[in-house]
């Protein structure tokens, strides 16, 4: 069978933790969008592992497969194998031949774009995803299989690599010879770079045909987990354009992304939610709590002393401060309008609700309803995001639940959860009309209480 593990919100929901702990009953674990925008830290025995492509399953022994859905940066990707085998582990990861690959030029055009669009920036993780996702409904692109053929990619690159020039020197008044990453512009360069990682590609047996490899994994029995990476409001269709990422981390993008045909990509759809919202990135955010300079719009946030007391209560309590920079992250309420839109989008058949041990401590914990829409009631997401930022939340209450020991609820069950926590859980699951399967009580993967395993 198949389980797929889909963020709900703004990715950073706690999806790592959930892989990892679903992961243990699946035999092959498979991304099916994104690069190494992602980033997931697996704790396994007293070892830390952060990894940013490599599917957390093949820290554990499974099968990783990058899918077809995917931008693979091969440099990435070597790297962390060869830190993973440094430390002693042997992972067995492959990779779709129909994947993408960023290449150095689109690093730099990601920055550069950036920077340009001012207003419009998504506040990318500058990792050359989208200008490579452009590429690839371009035409113009250049995958995994191609550099497996020198001949191939040579073509590809003496076509594309000159129209990276040009936009370069003749759009952003760059130098194409004087950039960082050096020969990032340089077909030579490049050829010679990408042939090399097509060699140890194909030395090590990484390719395939991911689809067919899937087929017959579960054709002999074996359970496929289908990893999602960022979350539903960042998806290209069904999130907030264009503050959005450049694939579908939504479910649908679990069959596209694999080869699976859709009726069995989707057995089982978790999923993630995070029990208040956190965001990197611009864009409006209509139950934020405070206001974060250069992120939160103008005339966004609620910027009262008590709003901005719980903002730092939650960045506090949850670490929501970036792991680079110690920016503070932009925090909010759980918004249901954004839930009810990504439950319909995906079909959820059961979620995990992750981080309620932050929340614990606070007199009152509110939940945004519904919007109000120029004095309309509106359950879910308008579809522009011009919109969205006219909606102001219109908030129910909840009683707070105090502090616990977090481990003993973990092992003694939903039970042990405090009362009014619980009934805050129940109730997202009735708006949301999916069972609760997991929920998360702290960051490590025994810190979970488990209602039911999808395997
Ligand atoms: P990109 O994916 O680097 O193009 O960034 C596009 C938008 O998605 C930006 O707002 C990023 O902050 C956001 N984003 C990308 N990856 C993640 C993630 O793994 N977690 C949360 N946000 C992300």
């Amino acid at each position: 069978m198949t389980v797929t593990i889909v963020g709900s919100q703004l990715g950073d929901e706690g999806k790592g933790g959930i892989v990892d702990l679903y992961g243990d009953g699946a035999d092959v674990v498979v991304r099916y969008q994104g690069g190494d925008n992602a980033g997931h830290t697996v704790v396994y025995g007293d070892e830390t592992y952060k990894l940013s492509l490599v599917p957390s399953g093949a820290v554990r022994g499974k099968v990783g497969v990058l899918g077809n859905g995917c931008v693979v940066n091969p440099g990435t990707l070597f790297d962390e194998l060869d830190a993973l085998r440094e430390r002693g582990l042997d992972p067995d990861v492959r990779v779709a031949e129909r994947a993408h690959v960023i290449l150095p030029y689109h690093r730099v055009l990601d920055g550069i774009e950036e920077s340009e669009k001012e207003d419009l920036a998504a506040g990318t993780t500058g990792r050359g995803i989208g200008p490579t996702y452009e590429d690839k409904a371009g035409r113009r692109g250049i995958r995994i299989g191609d550099l497996l053929d020198p001949d191939v990619l040579r073509d590809r690159l003496e076509y594309v690599v000159p129209q990276k020039r040009a936009l370069f020197s003749e759009v952003f008044g760059g130098d194409p010879d004087d950039v960082d990453p050096a020969g990032a512009f340089d077909v030579e360069a490049l050829f010679e770079r990408y042939r090399d990682y097509g060699e140890r590609l194909a030395e090590e047996e990484m390719t395939v045909d991911c689809g067919a490899f899937l087929a017959d994994h579960l054709d002999a029995g074996a359970d496929v987990m289908m990893e999602g990476a960022q979350g539903t409001s960042i998806d290209i269709d069904h999130g907030i354009y264009p503050y959005v990422t450049s694939s579908n981390p939504t479910a649908g993008g679990a069959a596209t992304g694999t080869g699976l045909a859709p009726a069995i990509a989707g057995d089982e759809v978790v999923g993630i939610v995070k029990a208040y919202l956190s965001r990197v990135g611009t864009g409006p955010l209509p139950t934020e709590l405070g206001h974060v300079g250069g992120q939160t719009p103008e005339d966004g946030g609620d910027t009262s002393a008590s709003a901005e007391e719980t903002a730092t209560y939650i960045r506090d309590e949850g670490g929501e401060y970036g792991t680079v920079t110690g920016r503070p992250r932009r925090v909010g309420w759980l918004d249901m309008p954004m839930l009810r839109h990504a439950a319909r989008v995906n079909g959820f058949t059961g979620l995990a609700v992750n981080h309620i041990d932050v929340l614990a401590g606070l007199e009152t914990v509110k939940v945004g309803h519904a919007y109000d829409l120029d004095g309309d009631e509106r359950l879910t997401l308008p579809p522009t995001t011009e919109r969205w930022g006219d909606c102001d939340a219109v908030y129910r209450e909840f009683d707070g639940w105090p502090e616990v020991d977090w481990s003993d609820v973990a092992a003694s069950g939903y039970d042990a959860v405090p009362e009014n926590a619980r009934t805050y859980l129940e109730y997202v699951s009735d708006q949301l009309d999916a069972p609760i399967y997991a929920v998360g009580v702290g960051p490590g993967r025994d810190e979970t209480v488990v209602l039911e395993d999808p395997f």
